[in-house]
């Protein structure tokens, strides 16, 4: 048998919003496959305990902080990982924020606050990650989406426009960058019972059992995790990749081909 390599020896990954769910599954994941990661997030000691605790587990990790609304945080995020280890290979634009509301409910402020995290971001990571990316000759970049940029959902209009953006970005930036060697994928993580969608679910009144009880009736038979969707980000940040840019990778066990139920409570 031939002995396998790490899968993503030796690259420089940087991971938004890693202080928990899917974005510290993704960086402990990209750890644990040879990457060196830095992991970055909004809240400072939650990042750092999160780096840490990959450090402990053998990995190289960093952390650096960013509020990714922010075009001088995101710049300084880049520069300052491609000055401390040469170069980038590989981002994960995974910070978001997905409150609900309707049409009625979304007020301007609103709306400016969830498109900001959730494509403006990405945006600013995108435009000070891609100058480190081609100096490297090339790279990979994975856009967290949501179910929500690909099927409707009447309660999350700022975010599922945000998310649809994203998409689209997503597939502008494929084309456009594929010159240089750049890929740009769409992950779809279904639906994950992280830290965020639990505590955005309890502020509504719905209890982690009610969650729980939701993802038996899922396509097959039980919510995605965290490392479902770091399995998916891995392989696109990967060389086994290498042929792969402008696409969805949708990890929601068949989410988009069964009808929404009335009330349930799904955000995806
Ligand atoms: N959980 C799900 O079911 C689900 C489904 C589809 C898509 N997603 C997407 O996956 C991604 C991660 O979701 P999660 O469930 O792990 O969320 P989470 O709330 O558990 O974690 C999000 C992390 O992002 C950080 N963050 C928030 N705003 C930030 C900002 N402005 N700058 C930097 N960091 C910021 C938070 O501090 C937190 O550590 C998001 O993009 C979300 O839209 C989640």
């Amino acid at each position: 048998m031939r002995t396998r390599k790490p899968r993503v020896e030796n690259k420089i990954i940087v991971v938004t919003g890693a202080a928990q769910g899917i974005g510290f599954a993704c960086a402990q994941m990209l750890a644990d496959e040879g990457a060196t990661v830095v992991l970055s997030d909004i809240r400072q000691a939650d990042g750092e305990a999160a780096a840490a605790r990959i450090a402990a587990e053998g990995g190289k990790a960093h952390f650096i902080l960013a509020d990714v609304t922010s075009e001088t945080a995101c710049a300084n995020l880049m520069n300052e990982t491609a000055r401390h280890y040469g170069r980038i290979d590989g981002l994960v634009n995974n910070a978001g924020w997905y409150p609900r509301a309707t049409l009625e409910e979304t007020t301007t402020e609103f709306w400016d606050q969830i498109l900001n995290v959730n494509l403006r971001g990405p945006f600013y990571c995108c435009k000070f990650a891609v100058p480190h990316l081609r100096a490297a000759g090339g790279g990979s970049i994975v856009n967290v989406g949501s179910l929500n940029g690909i099927q409707a959902l009447p309660n999350l209009v700022a975010y599922g426009a945000a998310k649809g953006g994203l998409l689209s970005m997503t597939r502008t930036l494929a084309g456009a960058l594929a010159p240089d060697r750049i890929r740009v994928n769409y992950l779809i993580p279904g639906w994950v019972l992280t830290e965020g969608e639990i505590a955005l679910h309890a502020k509504n009144g719905v209890s982690l059992e009610a969650l729980k009880k939701g993802g038996q009736g899922l396509a097959l038979g039980r919510h995605q995790t965290p490392e479902d969707s770091a399995y998916a980000a891995l392989y696109l940040l990967s060389d086994e990749a290498a042929q792969v840019t402008g696409t969805i990778l949708n990890v929601d066990a068949g989410g988009s081909c069964l009808p929404i139920q009335p009330g349930a409570p799904y955000v995806g």
